[in-house]
């Protein structure tokens, strides 16, 4: 199956590349972000700090991706992304959202990656409904695979059973 959603720690999947839920900085947070960073190691936040600075601590604005190394950790390529802070849907969140996804396959793409693993982009501090967010999570990988000529492996990487259940539900509808 070209897509697939499971259960776990995003930190623990072998892959090509994961897809880090980064905040503008890109120099590490909480949640998927620190998990993804301590697996890493520290030249990954160097790498980050390398990325150009578009306004005073805004190295990637929301909806834009950007792509390092995995250094220490067991992936190739980390694709940074940072999802819409939800404000209530009228902010144009959805759309931000689906540009995560759009931009980082598009990285993907570029750097010959056959297998990306997702955690659930904007689902944590961020606050994003997770049954739109997994929507869009799988609308936008399916078109992706149907794109792409190569086999292309996406996996959707819930944390807890819950976000893992709308998941679930939404590849089924998708
Ligand atoms: N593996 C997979 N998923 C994880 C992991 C992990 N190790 N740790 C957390 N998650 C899940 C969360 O449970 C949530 O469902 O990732 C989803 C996204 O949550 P956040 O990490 O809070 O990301 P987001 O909502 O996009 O907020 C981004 O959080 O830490 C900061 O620097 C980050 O400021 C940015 C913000």
């Amino acid at each position: 199956m070209p897509i697939q959603i499971m259960l776990g720690d995003i930190t623990e999947v072998d892959a090509d590349a994961w897809v880090n839920a980064a905040n503008p900085s890109l120099l590490g947070g909480s949640g998927v972000d620190g998990a993804i960073h301590k697996a890493a190691g520290g030249e990954l936040v160097n790498a980050c700090y390398m990325f150009k600075e578009l306004q005073p601590g805004i190295r990637c604005p929301p909806g834009i991706a950007r792509i390092t190394p995995g250094f220490k950790a067991r992936v190739k390529w980390i694709i940074h992304t940072v999802g819409p802070v939800w404000h209530g849907g009228n902010k144009g969140e959805a759309e931000t959202l689906a540009n995560c996804y759009r931009n980082s396959f598009q990285l993907a793409q570029q750097h010959n990656v056959q297998s990306i693993v997702f955690p659930a982009i904007s689902c944590g501090v961020y606050g994003f409904p997770w049954a739109q967010a997994a929507e869009i999570a799988l609308r936008e990988a399916k078109v992706e695979v149907a794109a792409r000529k190569d086999q292309l492996k996406v996996t959707f990487c819930c944390f807890a059973e819950e976000i893992y259940k709308i998941y679930r539900a939404a590849h089924e509808i998708a």
